[in-house]
């Protein structure tokens, strides 16, 4: 990884989660990273576990702030509005930063002539009716955030067409790990407050491809260090489809609380919920030369152990 030396390396959304994961590893290679977020939604102390790097707390839409920065030969875009039921409730917002917002940090790049890559997701695919899907499925968002990051997207294509821009886009699955926000979090808050009850949003039947943030990062520090990917598009996820009601059973086994906890479920979901993600991850594999290792299981072991829940 000594390609990484003498690069100014910058994350957006660096104090996020996955930003933080990508980050931490991005300090053992390279003595040049710089951390942007508003802190919105990460955290300081994410920063914080990163001391070798430079923090900014700026704005991705805020071009002065960005444009002061020191000329950078690699961005990471992470920085946004992740929050699905959020982006319906708030559209005009989650398109500023989404979409507004990646054309500010795609301007920057374009001042310093710096590699993009950017992290889009598996909202740009909607509900597909191809499993696993690939990544040439095409775009049928479903949701205000899957729209904003297709845009996002096109944005990347575009300035890569017309500018030159070296550019390639990730597009994650549901990313886990320690640190991590969403669906495991969300029922060990719920068993931690009540074990005796489980309450899941929707069916139970939504179908998840759950990828632990280390293969992610392990599969990003590839991408930044690779010439020969310019444009290209990859999906990062295990390979894998779990149901959520599976998910809840899997972590009932490992609390020990099986047979002793009642799962209902709401059977409604919320606006813009998709049934069934699960991503052919055969590109990644073969031009990354890149494969997802941890298992859901450990992963949601090492979540329990990391918050000290005990049985
Ligand atoms: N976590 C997942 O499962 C998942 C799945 C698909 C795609 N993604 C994408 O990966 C990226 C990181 O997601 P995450 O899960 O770490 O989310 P996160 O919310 O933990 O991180 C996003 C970071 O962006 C920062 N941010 C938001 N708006 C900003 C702005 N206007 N200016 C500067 N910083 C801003 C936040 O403070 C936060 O630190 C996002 O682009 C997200 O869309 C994540």
């Amino acid at each position: 990884m000594s390609e990484f030396n003498d690069k100014k390396v910058m994350v957006t959304g660096g104090a996020g989660f996955i930003g933080f994961h990508l980050s931490k590893s991005l300090a053992s290679l390279t003595g040049n990273l710089t951390i942007y977020d508003n802190l919105s939604s990460g955290k300081i102390e994410n920063v914080n576990d990163v001391p070798s790097a430079k923090f900014v707390k700026g704005d991705i839409l805020d071009l002065g702030t960005l444009f002061a920065q020191e000329k950078m030969d690699l961005i990471y875009h992470l920085a946004a509005q992740v929050v699905v039921p959020y982006s319906m409730e708030n559209p005009m917002e989650d398109f500023d930063t989404n979409a507004k917002g990646t054309l500010c940090v795609l301007e920057k790049a374009r001042k310093d002539d710096a590699k993009v890559v950017f992290a889009s997701s598996a909202a740009v695919y909607g509900n597909p009716s191809v499993f696993p899907t690939p990544e040439s499925y095409g775009f049928h968002p479903f949701s205000c955030y899957g729209l904003s990051k297709v845009v996002g997207e096109e944005y990347c294509q575009m300035y890569r067409e017309q500018y030159g821009l070296d550019i390639v886009i990730t597009r994650f699955a549901n990313v886990y790990g320690p640190r991590c926000h969403g669906v495991i979090h969300d029922f060990l808050d719920k068993l931690v407050k009540n074990s005796n009850k489980l309450e899941i949003i929707g069916s139970g039947e939504q179908c998840r491809d759950f990828v632990h943030v280390s293969d992610v990062v392990d599969a990003l520090i590839k991408v930044g260090n690779m010439d020969s990917i310019v444009g290209e598009v990859y999906n990062l996820g295990f390979g894998k489809t779990v149901s959520v009601l599976e998910l809840a059973k899997m972590m009932l086994t490992i609390l020990g609380l099986q047979g002793k906890t009642v799962v209902t479920t709401t059977n409604t979901s919320w606006q813009g919920d998709v049934t069934k993600i699960w991503f052919d991850i055969t590109n990644a594999k073969k031009e990354l030369n890149w494969n997802p290792k941890i298992s859901l299981e450990d992963n949601i072991k090492e979540i329990v152990a990391e918050r000290k829940i005990t049985k």
